[in-house]
Formats: structure tokens, sequence, C-alpha cells
């Protein structure tokens, strides 16, 4: 990239600087990964009632844990078991020993709460820490820190870990682009961790007032907690001329730092398996598949205290892999949940895979949203998406429409129709952008 400023030799992290546990054999991690699982589930057994419950009605003791194969025998945790324990119920150590509370908000009903000691905190700063180190990020370099702050595991998560690692910390939180904006360009940050739909509405900014992103001090973002996708991450990466990487998490296991793309590879995320032990079931049966198979991600945690977590069902979708840069194993990018699978005329369809269309078409910029709808007893989609330009005509707009609608028949295999609007017409989001509106009638 230019000025080499980016060369990715520059941000590969040396060796030396890794946890050993990073670069362990497969033997070694295995076997910590045992001995912490016969302690996760004792713990969750002794201290919390549900988990007792469940264990017993499934006939599943955690003596019986002899490999960590046996761990199929246990019943999974679901994110309606953490609504039906709200809001403090599945936690394992008495309330005083819980040094903080995070909590998702969610659409509807109650938010799911999870808990944390103060040796939870510390893991949880370690893998963000390492996470950054991964990425490219250095001690000593600026962090600008625009995932929200609050209940929401993004800004404090990411703000601990920044510190661990030795970065100065910047936290802004989502929002106020202008200031994001001015903050970019007197701070002069190297790192920047952020939503990537958010990211692309700093861009705008960047652009609208006149200021060329690529001359920014930034040289790595860890762009996380939604999916996005390599064509969204060539985009950014062009824009602003640093590299962009994937960091996965999720409330219930932890928060951000469960997985992290290396900036040496960008090949799927390395779960840090020391601490969190991952499966892929079948989503309908519930059976373990081999590593390399698509199904859904379910984690095991192996060293939390506040609230241990057993065969918790992510709902995203993905497979694993053997590890490269580190030893441990990689996911695949997060590029669909379950949640947000629309069925169009028989075909599963991400909103991820219209992004990836649209990006191909040069007159439309990346800003979208999608309407489901019902027509009869089918359900339909309406892509609506930004002309990238105010002055492309009523005929550019409409032949960016066509080409649009011709890439997803041609490559998703669905019809969709097509509504190119005005710049900034769409929903910003400040943090996980809105993808699917659902204006099918409630049944
Ligand atoms: O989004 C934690 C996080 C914060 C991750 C900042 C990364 C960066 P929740 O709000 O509980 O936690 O949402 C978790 O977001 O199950 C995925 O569906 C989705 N998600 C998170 N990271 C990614 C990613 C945070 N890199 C849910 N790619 C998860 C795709 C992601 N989806």
């Amino acid at each position: 990239m230019k000025n080499g400023r980016n060369a990715v030799d520059d941000l590969t992290p040396a060796r030396d600087t890794l946890a050993p546990i990073e670069t362990a054999s497969r033997d070694e991690i295995a076997a910590l990964q045992l001995d912490r699982l016969k302690w996760t589930l004792r713990h969750a057994y002794e201290n919390v009632p549900h988990y007792k419950t469940r264990f017993d009605a499934a006939g599943a003791h955690p003596d019986d844990l002899k490999e960590l194969s046996d761990l199929a025998r246990f019943p999974f945790l679901q994110k309606q078991d953490l609504r039906d324990n709200y809001p403090f119920d599945l936690f394992a150590v008495p309330m005083e020993k819980v040094a903080r509370v995070h909590a998702s908000s969610g659409t509807t009903g109650r938010p799911t709460v999870v808990g944390y000691t103060r040796k939870d905190i510390d893991v949880w700063s370690e893998v963000v820490a390492r996470s950054i180190r991964a990425a490219g990020g250095r001690p000593g370099w600026k962090a600008h820190i625009a995932y929200g702050y609050g209940l929401f595991t993004g800004g404090l998560g990411a703000h601990y870990g920044a510190e661990e690692l030795g970065c100065t910390v910047i936290p802004v939180s989502g929002g106020m682009t202008e200031r994001q904006v001015q903050l970019l360009t007197d701070f002069q940050p190297e790192l920047i961790m952020v939503t990537p739909s958010y990211m692309l509405s700093i861009l705008d900014e960047f652009r609208r007032e006149g200021i060329d992103p690529r001359s920014t001090s930034l040289k790595v973002g860890l762009f996380g907690a939604e999916p996005w996708t390599d064509a969204m991450r060539r985009e950014i990466e062009d824009a602003f001329d640093m590299h962009a990487v994937d960091i996965y998490g999720l409330s219930e296991v932890i928060g951000p730092g469960v997985a992290q793309e290396c900036v040496e590879t960008k090949d799927g995320l390395h779960i840090w398996e020391d601490h969190f032990y991952p499966e892929i079931i079948d989503p309908l049966t519930g059976e373990v598949k081999e590593d390399g198979e698509e199904g859904e991600l379910v984690f095991t945690s192996l060293t939390k205290e506040a609230m241990p977590v057993i065969r918790y069902r992510t709902r995203d979708l993905t497979r694993l892999m053997p590890g490269t840069a580190r030893s441990m194993r990689r996911m695949e990018k997060v590029t669909g949940r379950s949640d947000d699978m629309m069925i169009i005329r028989g075909v599963n369809v991400f909103p991820t895979q219209v992004e990836e269309q649209i990006l191909k078409c040069r007159a439309l910029a990346p800003h979208y949203q999608i309407d489901l709808t019902r027509d009869g007893r089918l359900d339909m989609i309406t892509v609506n998406v930004e002309a990238r330009d105010i002055d492309v005509t009523r005929d550019g707009r409409d032949g960016a429409a066509k080409e649009l609608a011709h890439h997803i028949k041609s490559v998703v295999g669905i019809s969709a129709r097509i509504n190119v609007t005005d710049p900034d017409s769409i929903e910003r989001s400040v943090g996980k952008a809105r993808r699917v509106i659902d204006k099918r009638p409630k049944t």
C-alpha cells in the first residue's frame, strides 16, 4: 500500500511477542482445554441451578466428561434461557463478586444480561489485546474506539483490550460523525475500532468535508459486531489506504475478542481456543459436525467465572478450519446468522450476498437496506440502495438498478426489486446497521 506505510511485514507481530499458547501444539491446546472444560462444567453444575436441572434432565454429569468430544452429551444453552433467567440467575458467583454487567438490548422483550468477575475482565482484556496485536496493532499506538460505550460490549471491551496492549486509548464511542472526523484528523491515531457500516458513514463525512481519507494516519481497523463482506473490506481498505481486519465476538460468550483475523493472512478468524471452545452443529438436529463442515457455531467458555456458558448456540453460521498464522483453529468469516436468513422462492438469502453484488456496481454506494414483503404466499425483497453521486441521471439510476438486479439474479439466484435512492437517504446507524426491514403482515 501507499509509501509502504502499511506494509504487512511491518505489521506482522514478531513471534516472541505472542502469548506462548498462540503457537503451542494442538496437543498442548487440547490438554489445556480438557482441564478447563472439566472445571467449567463442575463450576456451572454446582453453582447455577439452571445447569444442574438441565444436566440432570439430560442424564449428563460433569464427571462424564473424559475427553473433549464428551461435551456433545451436554444440553445446549439458548438465548431464551438467558431471558428466562433474567436478570442474574445464570450467575455462578455471589453478586458481590460480579464486577460488571453488560446487556444486549435486543429488539423485543427482555435484554440479555451477562456478568464478569474482575478476573473475567482481565481475561477479556487479554484476548482483546491479543486480537489487536494479531490485527497489526502495537503498544504505543493511538487507538480510536468508535464502538458504542455502555451496556453494549463493543466500546468497553475494545477499550480495556487496547489499554492492556499499551495503546493510548481515545474513547470516542459511536455517533457525532463530524467530531469523529475531527479527532481522526487531529489526534492522528494509527488504529480504529468500529463497526464496518459506521466506518462507511465516517468515510462519507471525510468526503463531504473535502478531506482525503487516504491522508489519515490510520494503518489498521478492527471491524466487527455485524456481518460484512470481503468486497466491503476492499472498499474500506482502498478508501483509507489501511488494513481492514475482522474481529468477532458476542456478549454471551464475553464480548469482542472471541476470534480475530490476522493481518498477515486475512484468511478467517483464529478462535482464542484457550478460553472459548467451539463446536459446529447441524442447526436442525443439533448433531456435532466435523471441522470443515458448515453449520451453527456453538461456544463453551473455558475460564469464565461469573457466567460460564455451556454450549451456547450463537445462531451464526460458519465452519471451522485448521490454524494458519496461529495454531488455534479458524472460523470462516461469518456472513450470516440464521436470524437474518430470508427465504425467497425457496432460496436462502443473506443480506451480505446482496451487499457483495451492490459493491460490483460502480454507480451504487454501499449503503443499503432490504425490505422484506409478502405477495400472496411468497416473500419478496426490495433492495433500497443509494446512488454514489447525486448527479447520476434517471437513466443512470435505471441502468444501475438493472445491473444490480441482473447480478442478484445470476449469482444469488433470486429476483429482487431495486430502488436506487439519493445519496444519504438510507438510515444510518452509529453501531450495527439494520439491513432488513420485515414488512410482512404479522400472522
Ligand atoms: O457485537 C460484540 C462485538 C463488539 C464484536 C465489537 C466485535 C466487535 P453482541 O451485540 O452480543 O456482541 O452481538 C453478537 O454479532 O452473534 C454475530 O451475529 C454478530 N457479530 C459480531 N461480530 C461479528 C463479525 C458484539 N465479525 C453478534 N462478523 C454475533 C459477523 C458478527 N457478525
